[in-house]
């Protein structure tokens, strides 16, 4: 195991992608983007009620919360929690608990299933095998899902299109049939220094990792920083191949 670098590994150089440049051709797009993204969670509230947000605090995610929270859509919004979140991942959650005044609703892994799992294949086990990695991802991740999205008519989470090659194929709606409701990716079409454009203008709270060459950022220890030039989400679950780095959330977009 010595050759992974996990989240602890700090870098201290500034990241130039969660800083662009405001130009007035980023800031026109934002501003088209904003009101497409407003007017479709709109619709999602006032056609697919009752409706959810899965947030994983990830940036993309914290311009959702804010168009949802500011907005007073009615649409629930819920955080899971693996019991592996990074520190800061937690002290975000408390943070935009403060900025927003509300409390998160969080689901927890199944308490039997965790136990088992753990004392079987050991408290790292993600690292040892793909099998493994996907069994402590639908445990921790896939399982509490399904119960956080349960008697909701859609469900929308923060995907865009660019994040990955797995996700080239995302749809803006689609019907999620493993879970019998809609899904809906907002963001799908917003650039990675658009969703930078709509934190730094609302000045809203995000996870300082960010700045830090963490673009995607999920459990602490499946992540790691990003080299100049990795893909997005080259820091999630490095050690694997690429088509299989999906946690099982969105097995079909
Ligand atoms: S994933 O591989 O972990 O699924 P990513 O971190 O890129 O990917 O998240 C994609 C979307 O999945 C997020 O925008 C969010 O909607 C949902 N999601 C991921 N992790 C969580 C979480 N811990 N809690 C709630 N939603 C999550
Ligand atoms: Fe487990 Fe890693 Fe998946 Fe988190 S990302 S649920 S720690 S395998």
């Amino acid at each position: 195991m010595s050759e992974f670098t996990p989240l602890q590994a700090r870098q201290t150089a500034r990241n130039p992608a969660t800083c662009p440049e405001l130009t007035p051709v980023l800031l026109q797009s934002l501003a088209a983007k904003t009101a497409e993204a407003l007017a479709l969670l709109t619709r999602i509230a006032n056609e697919y009620a009752p409706a959810v947000f899965a947030n994983s605090l990830g940036a993309e995610d914290m311009a959702l919360t804010d168009l949802i929270l500011q907005n007073r859509l009615p649409i629930r919004i819920f955080s899971l929690d693996t019991g592996r979140l990074p520190t800061e991942t937690y002290d975000l959650m408390a943070a935009v608990e403060k900025y927003y005044g509300t409390h998160f609703e969080v689901f927890y892994p199944e308490r039997v299933a965790l136990e088992n799992f753990v004392r079987t294949n050991g408290i790292n086990a993600f690292y040892e095998s793909v099998a493994l990695r996907q069994s402590c991802c639908r445990i921790r991740k896939v399982e509490p899902l399904t119960r956080a999205l349960a008697g909701s008519k859609a469900w929308i989470t923060g995907m865009r299109a660019a994040q990955s090659g797995t996700r080239q194929n995302l749809a803006l709606q689609t019907y999620d049939a493993d879970h019998g409701l809609e899904k809906f990716n907002p963001l799908l079409a917003w650039s990675e220094a658009e969703i930078w454009a709509y934190i730094r203008t609302h000045n809203i709270p995000y996870n300082p990792l960010h700045d830090q060459f963490y673009p995607s950022i999920g459990c602490a220890p499946c992540t790691r920083s990003l080299s100049v030039g990795e893909d997005i989400r080259a820091g999630r679950w490095w050690w694997e191949n690429p088509e299989t780095k999906e946690c099982g959330l969105h097995v079909k977009g």
